[in-house]
């Protein structure tokens, strides 16, 4: 899940491989480095943490070279030092790696018995030695890689450059995204088209067991039997204009605030008059007869909210799991039925490797995509776009709620098409849809009581997140936020599974978060919650003016909702969630955009 840039030319490499690495920082952020030919050698800058430390060293220390390759990187052997950054080098090769080399400690103790000497930890320098080693036996540097990719085991996308061989970049794909960009007398590498979206439209992706060699004129594509192979150019729909904040203080304050916006574009697209509309699909909805979804994080809790909605209308039934569970569970599927993923990125290395498996067992694949140029996008046999542009924050919200948009207009397509509701009750609730916007605009532009109950939350060590139904995912989407941004200890729970165990957390000190809008689950809810309070939790509604009101004799805080269909009610709901997420980690200081570990994109698994 590092980003790879790469790029032989005319132009001054530094500068254009550091605005590569800047669009693909979500990948990772825990260190970076850059490696280019100057005069036939290999230079490098490195520095540990983010790419604005790279920039620093790199305006102390310039890097000239018009030939170089970039890396930003996400820890998984070794370190985030700036030791173990990207790129590793020795003096004939450098290397910038994303994924993982699964037998490196065969090899290094391999090279090393061959008399390799190695100075990191990292299971990249393997790939570095290896080659060093080959060019040291006399191959030329196409051979000495080519060699090297059939020893490597494990998933990786690869870019190399060589000393003294000023107009070549090789780069290599298995099992992690790896595309060649197209300029005038210039060629790029990136691990995907929105880093090189600057620089050129024109892309081709390698496919897995790939490899390439670039030159400024152009790109020679062999597959992993070493044949030479044609990789057609696309032309990308991804503009280079930059993502700026605008007026907010924070990336993920913009998405929260385009809510709305996503939301109606979505609608737009895929509502017609209240009736649903899907893009041509190369199967028939009326013959699904069964769905197994898979995803990864929030995706998945979008996909969870999404079988409630499908077998409660569509009476489809619909196995869910997480994607790392899934696929070494590796059940068995009926042919015929319909595999159904959800990812933002459609590169997550997990879901991925669930499209395969289901793909192998017959399944159609339709995916819910927000990066229509992906991995999974090029590998489903349909997708649904989310359309919600790109998202920055490393926490997904505006994501979230374009696939939840989808999903829901998904599963009325499919009620529609299996006869299992009337076309009154589908316009209905497709106008329950459309109602959305709206009231998202209006809780955002109300946020004081959210920011006033942050206060409060941000001072606890343990919250607990309850729903039902179509919001026990909502329930789980919140306390995730809440995690991964504010790093508060949370929970989210099926508000019935309280009392099998979690109840024993609740004391004064546990706030209790309910997503309770009115419906026929909110009575349940609402039984649960008396339980809640009975043992002194302090109980926090999420509810419309209904649900808040019942409530109130037991709510030592309430955010009041506008009212909404209980089957819209899961993506109105999940706005005020991650809003409070994000007033809380503002409170507590934390870096909002890019928290500690994580990553946007986890292409390993
Ligand atoms: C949470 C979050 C992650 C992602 C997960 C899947 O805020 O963003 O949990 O949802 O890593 O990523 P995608 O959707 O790219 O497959």
């Amino acid at each position: 899940m590092c980003g790879i840039v790469g790029v032989v030319g005319h132009s001054e490499a530094a500068p254009l491989l550091l605005g590569g690495l800047r669009r693909l920082e979500y990948r990772g952020y825990d260190s970076a480095g850059i490696a280019t030919l100057i005069n036939g050698h290999i230079g490098r800058r490195r520095a540990e943490g983010k790419l604005k430390n790279l920039a620093a060293v790199l305006k102390a220390d310039p890097l000239a070279g018009t030939t170089g390759i970039g890396h930003t990187r996400w820890a998984t052997h070794g370190a985030p030092t700036v030791d173990n950054a990207h790129p590793h080098a020795t003096s004939r090769v450098a290397v910038v790696h994303n994924g993982i080399i699964e037998n490196h400690l065969t090899l290094r103790a391999e090279l090393e018995a061959k008399g390799q000497s190695f100075s990191t930890e990292t299971d990249t320098e393997v790939v570095a030695q290896l080659v060093d080693y080959l060019l040291q036996q006399g191959m030329a540097p196409i051979e000495a890689a080519s060699q090297a990719f059939t020893r490597l085991e494990g998933a990786y996308a690869l870019a190399l450059i060589f000393a003294g061989h000023q107009d070549l970049v090789i780069g290599a794909q298995s099992g992690a995204p790896l595309a060649v960009g197209y300029g005038a007398e210039e060629m790029y590498l990136g691990s995907d088209a929105l880093a090189l979206a600057p620089l050129t439209r024109e892309i081709a992706y390698l496919e897995d067991g790939d490899w390439v060699v670039v030159t400024s004129k152009g790109a020679v594509f062999h597959n992993r039997t070493g044949a030479e192979v044609t990789r057609q150019k696309k032309l990308t729909a991804l503009t280079g204009a930059a993502i700026g904040k605008g007026n907010f203080r924070h990336f993920m304050e913009k998405e929260l605030h385009e809510h709305p916006v996503v939301i109606g574009d979505v609608l737009h697209r895929m509502l017609e008059a209240e009736t649903p509309r899907l893009p041509a699909l190369p199967f028939d909805l009326a013959g699904i007869q069964r769905i197994t979804m898979s995803a990864c994080g929030s995706a998945f809790y979008a996909g969870l909210t999404a079988k409630f909605w499908l077998e409660n209308l569509a009476r489809v039934p619909v196995e869910a799991d997480v994607a790392s569970e899934f696929r070494y569970r590796a059940p068995p599927l009926d042919a015929g039925g319909l595999g159904l993923l959800v990812s933002q990125s459609g590169e997550t290395a997990d879901t991925l490797a669930a499209l395969r498996y289901m793909k192998a067992e017959g399944q159609k694949i339709l995916s819910v995509l927000n990066v229509p140029e992906s991995t999974m996008a090029r590998e489903s046999h349909a997708i649904l776009e989310t359309i919600a542009g790109p998202e920055i924050g490393v926490a997904s919200t505006k994501a979230f709620t374009a696939q939840l948009t989808v999903l829901a207009v998904f599963a009325l397509a499919l009620a529609q098409a299996k006869g299992q509701q009337s076309p009154a009750e589908i316009s209905r609730l497709a106008a329950s849809l459309l109602e959305v916007p709206a009231r998202a605009a209006e809780i955002l532009g109300n946020d004081a009581p959210i920011r006033r109950l942050a206060e409060r939350i941000a001072e606890a060590r343990d919250v607990l997140y309850l729903g039902r139904g179509g919001c026990f995912p909502i329930a789980m989407e919140g306390a995730l936020k809440l995690k991964e941004i504010s790093y508060i200890h949370a929970e989210g729970y099926a508000a019935g599974e309280m009392k099998h165990g979690p109840i024993a957390l609740i004391d004064k000190s546990v706030p209790v978060i309910a997503i309770c809008p009115s419906g026929p689950l909110f009575e349940k809810t609402a039984s649960n919650l008396q339980e809640a309070a009975a043992r002194g939790g302090q109980i926090v509604v999420f509810s419309d003016e209904e649900g808040a009101s019942k409530l109130a004799p037991i709510a030592a805080e309430t955010i009041l909702l506008p009212s909404i269909d209980p089957f819209a009610a899961p993506i109105l709901l999940a706005i005020p969630v991650q809003m409070l997420a994000y007033h809380v980690a503002v409170l507590k200081g934390t870096d909002v955009d890019q928290p500690r570990n994580l990553a946007k994109s986890v292409t390993v698994e």
